[in-house]
């Protein structure tokens, strides 16, 4: 049986210890996978132990996502882009990091909400380590323009430029002086844990615009609730939490597993 967990602090809270089961059945993979509490200051001390005792690989949760990526003898490059890890495999001596968040809203957004990225305008509010994260995959995904905007406007400016040489024009924004309207909007703050809202103009959300809040809950979110009432679709962050386990999935086992199932269960 080959070991897996996810390591964080706090870690009771994490759901991968619930999704990741339902995976192994499905694709008939013998694994488990647990929950691992690592000190504030005892992360790369943990994950040498675990490499130690065995196990094959591991997810990373807040708040150690970013010093994952220096623990890393090798880093993806979709890892190395978003400057954090949150997948590490463990094979051949190697600390390998890779990180699917951005791959998981990708296929939350395309997959489970149905919608196209390639030719779209999308508004990305944020610029921080979520935001950055998302990039990289969104550009992969062709769309028209990307516009950045975050409350402080230089880290969005910062983040547009290191991303602006992939053939996808990328704006930074103020998020009171954001330009036209958008047919995907993605918040990436953190902004709703505080039950805030970001501070966009109703304009944004164009005609049939889709709006996905990162963050999830027991119930919307204020920016839901604000893209609802002005005519978007709206999603949380559970799918792509979901989508994410299972492109980790995929990297540790070879086997993409079907997310419908987890979807059911997480949200009946
Ligand atoms: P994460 O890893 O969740 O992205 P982070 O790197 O600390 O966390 O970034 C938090 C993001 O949420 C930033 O874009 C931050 O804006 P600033 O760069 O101006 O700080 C944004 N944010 C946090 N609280 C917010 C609020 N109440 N309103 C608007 N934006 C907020």
């Amino acid at each position: 049986t080959d070991k897996y967990c996810v390591i964080g602090n706090p870690i009771a809270h994490s759901k991968s210890p619930e999704i990741h089961p339902v995976y192994a059945a499905q694709t008939g993979q013998d694994l488990v996978y647990e929950r691992c509490l690592a000190p504030l200051d005892g992360f790369e001390a943990t994950v040498h132990r675990l490499v130690e005792e065995g196990y094959r690989g591991a997810n990373v949760t807040l708040p150690f996502k970013i010093e994952a990526a220096r623990v890393c003898t090798r880093l993806e490059e979709r890892a190395r882009a978003a400057g954090a890890v949150n997948t590490l495999v463990f094979a051949h001596g190697e600390i390998v990091g890779d990180n699917t968040d951005g791959p998981g809203l990708v296929a939350d957004i395309t997959r489970n909400a149905g919608v196209a990225i390639k030719g779209k305008r999308v508004l990305l509010l944020g610029a921080g380590g979520a935001a950055r994260g998302a990039l990289l995959p969104l550009i992969g995904q062709g769309p028209r323009e990307i516009v950045i905007a975050n409350r402080t406007v230089a880290t969005a400016e910062a983040l547009a430029r290191d991303f602006s040489r992939h053939g996808v024009p990328i704006k930074a924004s103020g998020f009171a002086q954001i330009d036209g309207s958008f047919d995907i909007i993605i918040n990436a703050t953190s902004s709703s844990i505080a039950g805030d809202l970001p501070p966009v103009a109703p304009t944004v959300f164009g005609p049939g615009a889709l709006a996905l809040d990162m963050m999830y809950g027991n119930q919307a979110t204020v920016f839901m609730d604000f893209a609802s009432r002005h005519g978007a679709t709206v999603r949380d962050g559970l799918g792509m939490l979901v989508e994410q386990a299972a492109e980790a999935f995929a990297i540790w086992r070879g086997v993409r597993p079907e997310t419908g199932d987890v979807m059911k269960k997480m949200r009946p």
